[in-house]
């Protein structure tokens, strides 16, 4: 019974032919590769352009027979990647060069290393966009939204089980007898006319402007923006896609009322400290008052290797690479004095300890930023700094 059910579908749907529109294209069918390839090489030795070859599935050698030149869309994509890299170069180098120039702890305004990311998106990004949009509207040659192919016995049977070649009726050399005659000295027992049908899409000079094409476009668009709408502002506000929406718990910035005070954001408890953070004991008071304590961490190379690392991050914007107070910060911020003074080199480590994790005057509290034990591997290295720029002689003794 389905079979009967199908075979009526198929009768009243999918049968086209036979029809009456203006030829398009004559068409044989081949029993196998070989016959196909040798019809192709023929069919193009004898001048014709407008052909092609439709075979169940794809043939070695098929491209060389039909004599196709390699494709031109990669040349689509280097247009688009070339198009996204100078985009993107120009885009950062006008933002952070030109129009709104920040210091950023001394770097230069414009640098290329922290900009190849997105000139790297932007190229890939630009180029599969044009490759998409070339595909479509130029190999694919939108708007034709239709071929007169479809629906024909020719199409039923290279999809299945035959080799097709057809050379349509727009080829300069074209003609009907000619085209008819070369397809049976190949020995091809199926020679066909293939005609434009008669509502005849595959040939209406723009289907942008057909309102049957335009018209399902139309309802294609409604419908989709209709199921995202119910999707993303519906649904997922029904259960059980909202059961985690739905807590109890207050949002931050609102007000509770709970809290005498209505506010939802507590204070922590006085004297909280943040896991894995010890407080600094001489916190906020004058240098006279400190405790001398040595420096716990022990020196090793390693400890002094962390320590020019943390130090160039966090000390060399102000205080210079080797700590003589040459800031990068361009006048941004005032320059520190040098780190190589008698006052600094006669210091105790627990003194440079106390201005980093204290501060001094204009130079801010570092105990956020660094841990503890950086903050001592970064006194190590001043104080290798110090004794690189005032080493006794002692120091170029060779054993
Ligand atoms: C934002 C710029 C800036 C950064 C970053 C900075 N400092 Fe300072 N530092 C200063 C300034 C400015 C002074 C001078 C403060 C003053 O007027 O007493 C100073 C003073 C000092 C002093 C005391 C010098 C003296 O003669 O009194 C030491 C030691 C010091 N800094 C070490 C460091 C270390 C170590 C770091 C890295 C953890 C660091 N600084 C990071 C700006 C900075």
């Amino acid at each position: 019974m389905i079979g009967n059910i199908l075979k009526k579908f198929d009768e009243k749907f999918l049968k086209t032919e036979p029809r009456t529109g203006d030829l398009y294209a004559v068409s044989a069918l081949f029993d196998t590769p070989d016959q196909i390839i040798h019809a192709a090489e023929e069919v193009s030795d004898a001048g014709y352009k407008k052909f092609d070859v439709l075979t169940p599935y794809p043939i070695h050698g098929m491209d060389g027979a039909m004599g196709l030149k390699d494709t031109r869309i990669g040349w689509v994509a280097m247009l688009g990647g070339i198009s996204g890299v100078s985009l993107a170069f120009l885009m950062i180098w006008w933002m952070v060069g030109v129009n709104y120039t920040n210091v950023f702890g001394g770097k230069p305004f414009f640098n290329l290393p922290p900009s190849i990311p997105i000139m790297f998106e932007l190229t890939v990004l630009i180029a599969s966009l044009t490759l998409v949009g070339a595909l479509i509207v130029i190999f694919n040659k939108l708007p034709l939204n239709a071929n007169p192919l479809m629906d024909t016995a020719f199409m039923k049977s290279v999809t299945s089980d035959k080799f097709g070649i057809y050379i349509e009726a727009k080829d300069t050399k074209f003609n009907r007898d000619e085209v008819r005659a070369l397809f049976e000295k190949l020995g091809s027992a199926e020679v066909s006319d293939i005609h434009y049908p008669e509502y005849d899409l595959g040939k209406t000079k723009n289907p942008l402007l057909d309102m049957k094409f335009m018209g399902n476009v139309a309802g294609v668009a409604v419908v989709t923006a209709l199921i995202t709408y119910f999707a993303l502002n519906v649904l997922i506000f029904l259960p059980p896609f909202s059961w985690m929406h739905y807590q109890p718990r207050v949002n931050a910035q609102t007000e509770s009322k709970f809290f005498k005070d209505g506010f939802s954001m507590r204070k922590p408890v006085e004297g909280t400290v943040a896991r894995g953070f010890i407080p600094y004991e001489f916190k906020g008071m004058p240098d006279s008052l400190i405790t001398i304590t040595p420096n716990p961490v022990p020196v090793t190379q390693k400890v002094l290797e962390l320590g020019k690392k943390r130090y160039d991050t966090y000390c060399s914007p102000c205080h210079g690479n080797y700590g003589k107070g040459d800031s990068r910060l361009r006048g941004q911020f005032p320059a520190p004095p040098t780190l190589h003074s008698q006052k600094v080199m006669n210091w105790k480590d627990a003194n440079i300890y106390h201005v980093i994790t204290n501060g001094q005057n204009v130079m801010p509290s570092y105990e956020k930023s660094i841990s503890r034990d950086d903050r001592w591997a970064i006194i190590h290295y001043v104080r290798v700094l110090q004794r690189s720029a005032n080493a006794p002689d002692s120091d170029f003794e060779t054993k």
